[in-house]
């Protein structure tokens, strides 16, 4: 709480004094004289919320004023009626607020109480439920503050059902969202926990009067999938009936089931499976699977065969008439060695004498209820019955139906006949079942690798010794054998056969038929081989044997395997080279047969390149690979001219040079430099011309030709004195000085080179001088000259006497000739 009590007074003191006093009252502190608690009490809130109405109130215990006002912030309220209250409300939307109360007692004396209000604004709090990451926590629950303003420091506290769970302080700045993270655990004994998040601004000391509660989640445990109860695992339903299956699991969240019956899938996606109108024995399995795991329940369905058996006569004991006698149980079932006790119980009133008739056991008990108890019943022949002897000498009896029965000592399983099962023959098995009684309620049941081959119930040659085994009124114990007859297939190799001897007492019986199976008995079936997974192959020469081939054998003996090439027994064990390509033959051979099969070898290698060290090419040839590149698969060549990826196109007259070339397959790379020289037939610069030269001029004739290797060029030989020929690099050059008519005519020359030959022909034309005057214009001009000089001369002379002038002509023609 804060007061500044501003003070002045102020009087007819001069001006000057007046600002003195002023400066000296604030520089000592105004409590001196304005002592505002004991004139004026300020009642305003410390702390509020933005956004809400600020109640405030002032009053005095001065009489005397002129004027009083209390200011929420920027809202102001005057005592208007001058008594000693001024009451204000104002809206609170800033978050710098004061409330502050003045009063003025008269001209001179002021005086004021004031203090800051704290204005605080609640931020939102969210709360949300993810999933959380298994290994660390079931849940992670998300508590979110936002819309915070100003910068505050707050708390936060989890609450698991209702009890504060954790709780901590935080300073949260103004536009950021905060996320707090709990992970949680709930166990399986606790079932499920509510929680929720609440956060509390601290300001200072102050606190707002509400914390801000996020809403309440309620978390339930979280499981993986378990057997709720051990739901029998085999259910025996009578042919053609119904039956439904539990898959009785619990788990959250909740599982999904999934169905299959002997390993096929099945549609259903609930808990419960209802079979109708079971046709055979099968193997159901459910999976319940959520996110944290799966539990599988199998469960086997027996389906029982109709019997031959009559509905059993239910026991209904009631003789009311046989002197009120009955026995309970009235049928009983008794295995050999167990004990035994049946009660019989009169419900006549005048019982003289009542007892039980028996050879073996003890009786207890008096009317009107004896029993007959034996602790070990081994005696097959036990008949014991109830009698009553009422007072009027009536006398009844009433007989038990009790069976004893025996499991066989042993039961076990041996093959028919000597040697091993061979494939497509007929075989027999034969259970053998040692000292069982009563053998005629005997059904032996064939298992095949766990699935039903045959019941068998028993025909009288099965059953030693005969008849007594099979006579209703006599019981003993009786050796039995069953066989079970087939047609062994490959498939049988390794199958487990079972027998199980299974008394057949019918509804009246033991829940659970007593039985009792054999060990299993494992098939060996000897069959003919097969090859299989030998397709064509193809390996590096040098790395492989045939020997290492994916080809399998199957066959029982276990096969050899051979191979042969062209007829020939090969040995296996041998690196292959490159020249091993080809088709062999591998052939699998046991004591019952033999197969075989073609396999396609290839034999790869690297590239290997045959070549000159120069070649020489015309340039007329398609261009072609010059060297020999082996190599498996067909080597990659590319071509390289001076070190750069070149593949000529066609061969061109002036790129003879280095070259080389590359070949590479996947095994490897070999390169090869050479130089190779493209040959082309002569050809001359020029074509045929024709030169002129006058009579006695001098002349030139040059033929200059191309060619790979550097022609040779040779003239006709008709030479005349004056004609020279001579060689000059690539030209030939006839010269022919003072040419004469002899001269003129073809001259002939042959370019040759070992790839050609071209001819090339000059015609040299001879003139005549006068023939070529308009070469000489500027003689005819001198001659015009001097002619018209001449004129001239003559028309002076003539006018002043006719003389006679001799004008010595002399001309020097001189001809340069050279080519044209
Ligand atoms: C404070 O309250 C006022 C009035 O309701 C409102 O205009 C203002 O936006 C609030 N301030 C904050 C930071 O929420
Ligand atoms: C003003 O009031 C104060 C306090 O009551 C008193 O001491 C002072 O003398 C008064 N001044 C005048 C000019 O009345
Ligand atoms: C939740 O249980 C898991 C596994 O039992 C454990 O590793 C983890 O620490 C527990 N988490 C909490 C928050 O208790
Ligand atoms: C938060 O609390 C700390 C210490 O308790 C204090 O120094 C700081 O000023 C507070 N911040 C706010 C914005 O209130
Ligand atoms: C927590 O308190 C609320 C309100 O009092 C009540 O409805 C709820 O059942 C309580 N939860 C637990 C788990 O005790
Ligand atoms: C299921 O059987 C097992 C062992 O046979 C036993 O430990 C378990 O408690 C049984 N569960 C129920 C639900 O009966
Ligand atoms: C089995 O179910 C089918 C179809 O739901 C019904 O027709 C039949 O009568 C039932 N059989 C038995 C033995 O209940
Ligand atoms: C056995 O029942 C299934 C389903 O009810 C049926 O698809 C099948 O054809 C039946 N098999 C025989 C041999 O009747
Ligand atoms: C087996 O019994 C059921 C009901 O008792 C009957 O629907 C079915 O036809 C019988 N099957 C045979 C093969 O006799
Ligand atoms: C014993 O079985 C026979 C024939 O099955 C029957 O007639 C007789 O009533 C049975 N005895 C009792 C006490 O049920
Ligand atoms: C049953 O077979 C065993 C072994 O071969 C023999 O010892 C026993 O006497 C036989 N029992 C009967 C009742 O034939
Ligand atoms: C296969 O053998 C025959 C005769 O033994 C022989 O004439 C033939 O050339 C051989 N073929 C190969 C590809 O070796």
């Amino acid at each position: 709480m804060n007061s500044h009590p501003p003070v002045s007074q102020s009087g007819k003191l001069p001006l000057g004094m007046l600002g003195l006093l002023l400066l000296s009252l604030l520089s000592c502190g105004a409590d001196l004289t304005c002592i505002p608690t004991t004139i004026l009490t300020l009642d305003a809130p410390v702390i509020t919320e933005n956004g809400t109405q600020l109640n405030a109130s002032c009053s005095t215990t001065e009489i005397d004023f002129e004027e009083m006002s209390l200011c929420l912030g920027k809202t102001c309220c005057e005592n208007t009626q001058k008594d000693d209250v001024v009451s204000c409300v104002a809206l609170v939307s800033d978050f710098e607020m004061r409330a502050e109360c003045k009063i003025k007692l008269n001209e001179t004396f002021e005086c004021s109480e004031d203090h800051r209000v704290t204005v605080y604004k609640n931020p939102k709090v969210m709360l949300s439920l993810r999933n959380g990451n298994a290994k660390q926590a079931d849940y992670e629950l998300h508590c979110d503050v936002f819309d915070v303003a100003p910068a505050q420091n707050i708390s936060v506290t989890w609450y698991r059902n209702n009890k504060t769970f954790k709780s901590f302080m935080d300073l949260i700045e103004e536009p950021q969202k905060k996320s707090y993270i709990l992970g949680v655990n709930i166990s399986r004994e606790e079932k499920f926990a509510e929680f929720r998040c609440e956060v509390q601004l601290k300001l200072e000391e102050l606190k707002p009067q509400h914390p801000v509660i996020s809403t309440t989640h309620q978390l339930s445990a979280r499981y993986a999938p378990e057997l709720r109860t051990n739901f029998s695992k085999i259910i025996t339903v009578a042919m053609g009936g119904n039956a439904t299956l539990l898959c009785d699991v619990e788990g959250n969240p909740p599982p999904v089931y999934q169905w299959t019956i002997d390993e096929q899938p099945m549609l259903e996606t609930t808990n419960r499976l209802d079979i109708t109108q079971v046709n055979s024995s099968s193997n159901y399995r459910c999976t319940a699977t959520n996110i944290l795991g799966n539990t599988t329940m199998n469960i086997f369905v027996d389906m029982e065969e109709n019997y031959t058996t009559e509905p059993p006569a239910m026991p209904t004991p009631e003789a009311p008439e046989n002197c009120g006698l009955t026995v309970m149980p009235s049928e009983v079932y008794v295995k050999y060695g167990d004990s035994a006790s049946i009660n019989c119980r009169t419900t006549s009133k005048d019982a003289a004498l009542m007892d039980w008739e028996h050879a073996v056991g003890e009786t207890y008990g008096t009317p009107p209820s004896v029993t007959w108890k034996i602790e070990k019943l081994e005696d097959f022949t036990v008949e014991p019955f109830c009698f009553v002897t009422l007072d009027t000498d009536e006398q009844c009896k009433v007989k038990p139906n009790i069976t004893l029965y025996k499991l066989p000592d042993t039961v076990a399983i041996s093959a028919v006949g000597n040697g091993p099962m061979k494939e497509g023959e007929e075989h027999q098995l034969q259970c053998h079942i040692y000292s069982v009684a009563p053998a005629k309620k005997l059904l032996v049941k064939w298992y095949k690798d766990d699935e039903t081959v045959l019941n068998d119930d028993l025909k009288s040659s099965d059953v030693t010794p005969l008849p007594e085994c099979l006579n209703d009124s006599t019981v003993r114990l009786c050796n039995v054998s069953s066989i079970y007859t087939f047609t062994v297939k490959k498939s049988d190799n390794g199958s487990l056969f079972r027998c199980k001897a299974e008394f057949q007492f019918g509804p009246a019986g033991p829940l659970v038929p007593p039985s009792m199976a054999s060990e299993p008995y494992t098939t060996v079936v000897h069959y003919k081989p097969t090859i299989k997974n030998c397709p064509s192959y193809a390996g590096v020469e040098n790395s492989f044997r045939l020997n290492d081939l994916p080809c399998e054998t199957d066959g029982n003996p276990r096969p050899g395997i051979e191979w042969s090439y062209n007829g020939t027994l090969i040995d296996s064990s041998k690196l292959l080279t490159r020249a091993e390509s080809g088709i062999y033959k591998a052939t699998a051979h046991n004591s019952m047969g033999q197969v075989n099969t073609d396999v396609n070898i290839t034999v790869e290698y690297a590239p290997r390149l045959s070549c000159q060290m120069m070649y020489e090419v015309e340039v007329k040839n398609t261009p072609k690979l010059l060297c020999n590149a082996e190599g498996l698969p067909h080597p990659d060549i590319t071509w390289f001219k001076n070190g750069k990826e070149h593949f000529p196109q066609h061969w061109e007259k002036h790129e003879s040079g280095n070259y080389s070339v590359k070949a590479s397959n996947k095994h490897g790379t070999a390169e090869h430099a050479f130089y190779l020289d493209i040959l082309y037939p002569p050809e001359f610069t020029e074509s045929d011309t024709t030169t002129k030269v006058v009579v006695g001029g001098n002349v030139s004739l040059v033929w200059e030709a191309d060619g790979n290797p550097k022609p040779e060029i040779h003239c006709n030989d008709s030479l005349a004195e004056n004609v020279r020929a001579s060689t000059v690099g690539r030209q030939k050059i006839i010269t022919i000085t003072g040419a004469t008519s002899t001269n003129a005519g073809r001259y002939i020359c042959v370019a040759t080179n070992k790839v050609g030959e071209v001819t090339r022909a000059t015609t040299l034309v001879l003139k005549d001088k006068s023939t070529d005057l308009s070469q000489h214009w500027w003689v005819f001009l001198l001659v015009l000259l001097v002619f018209a000089i001449l004129v001239v001369v003559f028309i002076l002379k003539g006018r002043r006497k006719h003389g006679q002038y001799d004008f010595p002509l002399q001309t020097r023609l001189t001809v340069e000739n050279g080519t044209m």
